[in-house]
């Protein structure tokens, strides 16, 4: 494998001396097999040990790595320096504060993820001796897609209206809330279909669809919002047809 050059354009950005980010260039020697993220660990081993960036798995699993690669949001792991000839820019994910250099601040999806309740909550408590709660094939399939999300939030970062207001609940969110309300095995569904029809709910989304095109494990967020949409308006207009109690 022959061994080329490329310059990286990293974003810096320390808080305790940058007034804002700024972009420092890095010469990295790489070979086709190498990914981004590679690139980065040569820099801090090599070049700069103080450049702060989160990785873990290196196999696009842990979603830890995510950023801005040319504008685009990518996993680090996941995108290959052979794709970028001459120059790449990387950059922290956008929309979200930044901590430091390549890390971001994530309180405020902690904070949703949190209130989206992402586990299964039982219709009904079973005993221990009644065994496992069953599943068919095809109840596994009602969620499967949206059950691969490993919270990397690219999708955050693509989507137009969480940089424009925060409050939104946002696409990765919004599609593991979608993956437990379609389990089988789950009883909170209207808990958590409260949160889908709020003010900050999926009724925020424009549509625009991006967020999906950047999901690196095909989760489809955007469906998963459009298919809430659905649902939350049919549950508003249901409520005017369910028959009404007598007072007495
Ligand atoms: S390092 Fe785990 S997803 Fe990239």
């Amino acid at each position: 494998m022959t061994e080329q050059i490329i310059r990286m354009e990293v974003m810096r950005y320390r808080p305790e001396q940058d007034e804002a980010p700024w972009l420092q260039s890095f010469d990295v020697p790489y070979s086709d097999d190498m990914s981004v993220l590679q690139g980065l660990n040569y820099i801090k081993d090599e070049l700069d040990e103080s450049l702060s960036f989160r990785w873990s798995c290196r196999m696009a699993i842990c979603g830890s790595c995510g950023m801005m690669v040319d504008g685009v949001p990518k996993l680090a792991c996941k995108t290959f320096l052979r794709d970028y000839p001459g120059t790449v820019r990387v950059e922290a994910l956008h929309h979200f504060p930044i901590e430091r250099d390549l890390v971001v601040v994530l309180d405020d999806f902690m904070e949703k993820l949190e209130r989206i309740q992402p586990y299964i909550i039982p219709r009904q408590e079973q005993a221990l001796s009644e065994g496992e709660y069953l599943q068919t094939p095809t109840q596994l399939e009602r969620y499967a897609q949206f059950s691969s999300c490993i919270n990397c939030l690219l999708c955050y970062a693509a989507c137009p209206q969480y940089g424009l207001d925060s409050s939104f609940l946002g696409p990765g969110a919004i599609a593991l809330l979608h993956r437990y309300n379609m389990d089988s095995r789950d009883g909170a569904s209207e808990q958590r279909m409260e949160l889908v029809a709020a003010e900050e709910g999926v009724f925020h989304c424009t549509a625009v669809g991006y967020c999906s095109e950047v999901c690196p494990k095909h989760v489809d967020p955007a469906n998963a919002v459009n298919l809430n949409k659905t649902r939350a308006a049919g549950d508003y207009f249901l409520r005017f047809a369910k028959p009404k109690g007598r007072c007495q």
